[in-house]
């Protein structure tokens, strides 16, 4: 394992290895942990606000014994000069020896691997791919539900800008789960998304409202509505109230062994009066990231040896001057890309931002 970019690269061995590296790291003797990348560089460049996936990687950086460098206001950075995300990334990879990054265009990680040799972690592309939240998200499952066999989830909120359902439903559909999608219908979960589950023969659901299905489901996985990706504010006013939770909507409605996530933050989705709660778990998720990102550090760098076997390509990619993402967000519009794309039996697909191509 070097890159992390996507779930979707990720072969079901691979994703347990790292809950699997995460339980044991987690259980380690302090001082033992922080020998085993000690004086190693990590680089972190966030592009875009971040509290806690930001955070809790430094704070697994510092566990393992690394230095980290890097910055979250690109603001400081030689961006506002003009620099482009190809060079920022080439000087960045003379410093380090893993390059964790956050970016607001959609397919900037997919990009960034083709300019560096070094180990690159996606922490979240534009609406794309948040591959560590994922992780930390079936770590969760699986510590609070026993595992992640055969579950049934419901994914509310903002399902169609929301990169954390993105990544998290192309992993739970290795796990033979149930889904429902709830949303309105303009923030739905993207087509792509549904094509893949079609594919892997996974059951879904989409629907507008979560009252007649709580007693059915394992995992309430509440999102927010995010106000920054709207291309049309008028968009974002009619849906930013669509669901707020509060402990009259749960308590006695539900399956007794539900456990509520969100990848946080939470606006005002999800009432206080919850936090309480037996079935509230995001605070913990969030916890869970430090051993989930420690993980994914140990293997990128290589510092733990990977044996799992990776994902078996079932798609060829295509290249010629013809493919042109639509996706106006794709990091092809605004850096020198090749012009590629996946072809699958079901459609062809951008190579960085995943999108459909017509
Ligand atoms: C999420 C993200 O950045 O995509 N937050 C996170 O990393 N925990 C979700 C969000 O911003 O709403």
């Amino acid at each position: 394992m070097r890159n992390i970019i996507g779930i979707k690269e990720m072969s079901k061995k691979e994703i347990i290895e790292i809950l699997d590296t995460a339980k044991k790291l987690d259980c380690m003797n302090e001082n033992k942990r922080r020998k085993l990348m000690d004086g190693k560089i990590i680089t972190s460049i966030f592009f875009e606000p971040s509290t806690r996936t930001r955070l809790s990687f430094t704070s697994a950086a510092y566990k393992l014994g690394c230095h980290v460098l890097g910055f979250d206001n690109p603001n400081m950075s030689s961006v506002v000069k003009g620099e482009s995300l190809r060079d920022t990334i080439i000087m960045v990879s003379a410093y380090s020896d893993v390059i964790v990054m956050r970016h607001y265009i959609d397919g900037a990680a997919k990009f960034a691997e083709e300019v560096t040799s070094l180990p690159i972690i996606n922490a979240g592309d534009g609406a794309n791919e948040h591959p560590s939240q994922t992780l930390l998200d079936l770590y969760t499952i699986r510590e609070e539900l026993g595992n992640i066999e055969n579950k049934k989830i419901a994914f509310i909120g903002d399902l169609k800008y929301g990169r954390t359902v993105h990544s998290l439903s192309n992993a739970l559909k290795m796990f033979n789960g149930e889904f429902y999608f709830i949303a309105p219908e303009s923030i739905q979960i993207p087509n792509h998304i549904l094509k893949e589950l079609d594919k892997a023969k996974i059951k879904y659901h989409l629907l507008d409202d979560y009252k007649n299905i709580l007693k059915d489901i394992d995992c309430l996985y509440m999102t927010r509505i995010q106000r920054e990706r709207f291309d049309n504010i008028n968009e974002y006013e009619k849906v930013k109230h669509a669901f707020r939770i509060s402990k009259k909507d749960i308590e006695g409605k539900c399956n007794e062994n539900m456990i509520i996530m969100h990848p946080l933050p939470r606006v005002d989705e999800i009432n206080i009066d919850l936090d309480n709660a037996k079935y509230a778990k995001y605070f913990i998720q969030a916890k869970n990231g430090v051993p989930i990102r420690m993980a994914m550090l140990s293997l990128a760098s290589g510092i733990i040896k990977s044996n799992a076997k990776k994902k078996k390509t079932d798609y060829q990619i295509i290249e010629n001057k013809n493919i042109v993402c639509q996706n106006k967000k794709c990091v092809t519009h605004f850096e020198e890309t090749k012009n590629k794309a996946i072809k699958k039996d079901y459609g062809n697909f951008c190579y960085y931002c995943n999108k459909e191509i017509k």
